[in-house]
């Protein structure tokens, strides 16, 4: 196991009806900005818990952030929070609101020229806002981490960063909340979350016994609970599996003392600066293409999770691994899923070519586990 620090701040406060302990969580005199999305809160309810729970609040509101969370909009968030000299933010939304409100939190206090410079120069956020976060969709684990992902539309860039400042001072999870969202948001949810999971663990073999445990126990469990949720939303118990899963999934303990991949999720952002598609489809479509490629560094660790996870015990490792890799797009498929990119966009021919182009441009040499994976192998696995 590698040498690690580990530290998450973020306070959660989880279970049913939980949103009513919100004033609780809030500085007294706070001159609260809150952030939500194109209005889902106001239909199921949660907008009105919010605004209850925080009656004797000064409550400034900014609505409007949209999927994949666009600079030039939060750009004008952060006009009110000037002006209006905000002391803290409160998200409320899935991770689209949480990333945005992160954004924010940084922006509000950085010193250089343009806050794009903390995304394009992806320095670590020490400095922000302070903020706290009502989850309304399980997917990202941006509630309990201090990372964000900003896209820029005039660009067509979409990029990471974070930082120690950026970790939620509070996060309300009510499992209760899944009930409205729409089964292609579900099968999103899940279908990120598993991913988080494997691009800390499908690297290699015997880095840490309890960390592949507790991997493989968040993606046995969101396995067991996707047909639950799939088919009722309204299973509180199945809520609450797919809810905790998503958060332990990305909060940062599952990756310490080891190698991580994350080059799904490198060549997924482009896929959805490129296309607009959902964050999760472009996940489902690199991975398999990913593990395919990279399959002779990693096929032990690709066969472990074949054995435990799925219960593939007969074959060699190379059977197994592939087999991990076909039950791994199965499931994809089983959520709803597709896994190829010309099932979502005609105009795909070129596609590999931009984004083997921009890692260069950005001087991404080798991505992934072994930092090997060169711009050159990115354009021929997604082609
Ligand atoms: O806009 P509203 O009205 O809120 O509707 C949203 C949106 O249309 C809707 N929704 C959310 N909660 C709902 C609901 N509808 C009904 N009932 C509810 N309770 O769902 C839609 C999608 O929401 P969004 O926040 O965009 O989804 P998600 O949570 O998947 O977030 C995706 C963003 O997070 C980034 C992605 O790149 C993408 O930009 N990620 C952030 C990460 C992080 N900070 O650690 C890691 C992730 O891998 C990911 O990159």
């Amino acid at each position: 196991m590698n040498n690690f620090e580990f530290k998450n701040p973020t306070k959660i406060i989880f279970g049913k009806d939980e949103i009513a302990k919100l004033a609780n969580e809030i500085p007294d005199n706070a001159k609260v900005l809150m952030l939500y999305g194109g209005g889902s809160i106001k239909k199921n309810g949660i907008y009105k818990q919010v605004k209850d729970a925080l009656s004797v609040f000064d409550i400034v509101e900014f609505a409007g952030i949209p999927s994949n969370p666009e600079y030039e909009i939060l750009m004008e968030a952060l006009e009110i929070i000037k002006a209006q000299n905000i002391t803290f933010l409160l998200a409320v939304g899935g991770g689209s609101v949480i990333d945005g409100t992160k954004f924010l939190s940084a922006a509000a206090k950085y010193e250089g020229e343009t806050p794009w410079d903390l995304l394009a120069q992806r320095k670590p956020v020490f400095n922000g806002l302070p903020f706290g976060t009502v989850l309304t969709l399980p997917a990202t684990g941006s509630e309990m981490n201090g990372g964000f992902v900003i896209t820029r539309r005039e660009t067509k860039e979409k990029l990471a960063t974070g930082g120690p400042a950026l970790f939620p001072q509070f996060s309300i999870l009510d499992p209760q909340v899944i009930s409205s969202i729409p089964q292609n948001q579900i099968a999103n949810g899940l279908a990120d979350s598993f991913t988080h999971v494997l691009e800390q663990y499908m690297t290699f073999p015997n880095q840490s016994l309890l960390q592949d445990r507790f991997a493989e126990s968040i993606l046995q469990t969101i396995v067991e609970v996707a047909p639950v949720i799939m088919n009722d939303a309204t299973d509180y118990d199945a809520a609450a599996n797919f809810m905790w899963s998503c958060t332990m999934a990305l909060n940062g303990l599952i990756g310490q003392g080891v190698s991580q991949d994350w080059a799904i999720h490198m060549m997924g952002h482009e896929l959805t600066a490129l296309f607009g598609i959902d964050h999760a489809q472009t996940l489902a479509i690199v991975a398999p293409s990913h593990y395919r490629y990279n399959i002779e560094s990693k096929k032990e660790k690709l066969a472990q999770y074949a054995e435990r996870v799925w219960g593939i015990t007969e074959g060699t490792i190379e059977e197994k691994s592939n087999a991990g890799i076909e039950k791994t797009e199965d499931f994809f498929h089983s959520l709803g899923i597709k896994t190829k990119l010309s099932e979502y966009t005609e105009d795909y021919e070129n596609a590999a070519g931009i984004i083997e182009n921009r890692f260069i441009e950005r001087g991404w040499k080798g991505i992934g586990e072994h930092g090997k994976v060169s711009p050159g192998d990115v354009a021929t696995l997604l082609r």
